[in-house]
């Protein structure tokens, strides 16, 4: 099985955490189209959506799939859907690889539970492979680039890309994420910081995984 074959089967078995009439928020990405295209099927069945990006907000009408802003959302999501970059044992992630993890986070905090799919290669027993995403007010980007150096990373700017919101991301490679709760705690303080791409504080609460012998489904306590 190719690896866009995994991706579709995940998504695929994120419709059944899909409540009918229900409003549900939707991650971006490329694991996260696939759960978009597969979501068209059952549009009749949903209330409404709430985009992570401006780029799945597009693909969502796209679909006839009614997408709302959230602040016309008054009760919690019923579920929150997105792919990650890398995700552990305890359900932590890193994400933001498409750049969209302020928003991603946001929707997700919002959402009674968080469904994370993914294909097997993003499975890691250790965080930190794939480069950190920090977003960052613009002004703040080289301040912010020698402080995450001096904690032992490599910062490099996404050049070229402004976020949906304007600003913009360093990738940090390099870095030593021994405790992800507490190092998304210290990066997501620090003034100029709008979020880093560590999900640990509040981590997926279920994780499909695709692999060669079908979809896998992670969830309860490890911690
Ligand atoms: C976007 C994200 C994505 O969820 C993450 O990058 C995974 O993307 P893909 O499904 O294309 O591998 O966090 O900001």
């Amino acid at each position: 099985m190719d690896q866009n074959a995994l991706k579709q089967a995940v998504a695929e078995a994120a419709l059944q955490y899909v409540p009918d009439d229900a409003i549900i928020g939707v991650g971006t990405g490329s694991t996260a189209n696939c759960f978009i295209d597969a979501l068209a099927r059952r549009r009749d069945r949903i209330r409404a959506t709430v985009a992570s990006s401006d780029a799945s907000a597009a693909r969502l009408r796209s679909h006839g799939i009614k997408v709302v802003e959230l602040n016309q959302v008054a009760e919690a999501l019923a579920v929150y859907v997105d792919g990650a970059d890398e995700v552990n044992l305890y359900r932590e992630m890193i994400k933001g690889g498409g750049g969209a993890l302020t928003r991603e986070k946001i929707v997700a905090s919002c959402a009674k539970r968080f469904v994370c799919i993914v294909d097997e290669s993003k499975c890691v027993t250790r965080l930190g492979r794939f480069p950190l995403p920090v977003e960052v007010i613009p002004m703040a980007r080289s301040a912010l680039a020698r402080k995450l150096a001096a904690m032992g990373g490599d910062p490099v700017w996404r050049e070229g890309v402004v976020t949906d919101n304007g600003n913009h991301i360093l990738d940090v490679r390099n870095l030593e994420i021994d405790n992800p709760i507490e190092m998304e705690r210290t990066i997501t303080h620090w003034p100029g910081v709008v979020t880093c791409g560590l999900f640990a504080l509040h981590p997926a609460d279920v994780v499909l995984v695709g692999g060669k012998h079908g979809v896998d489904v992670r969830e309860g306590s490890f911690k």
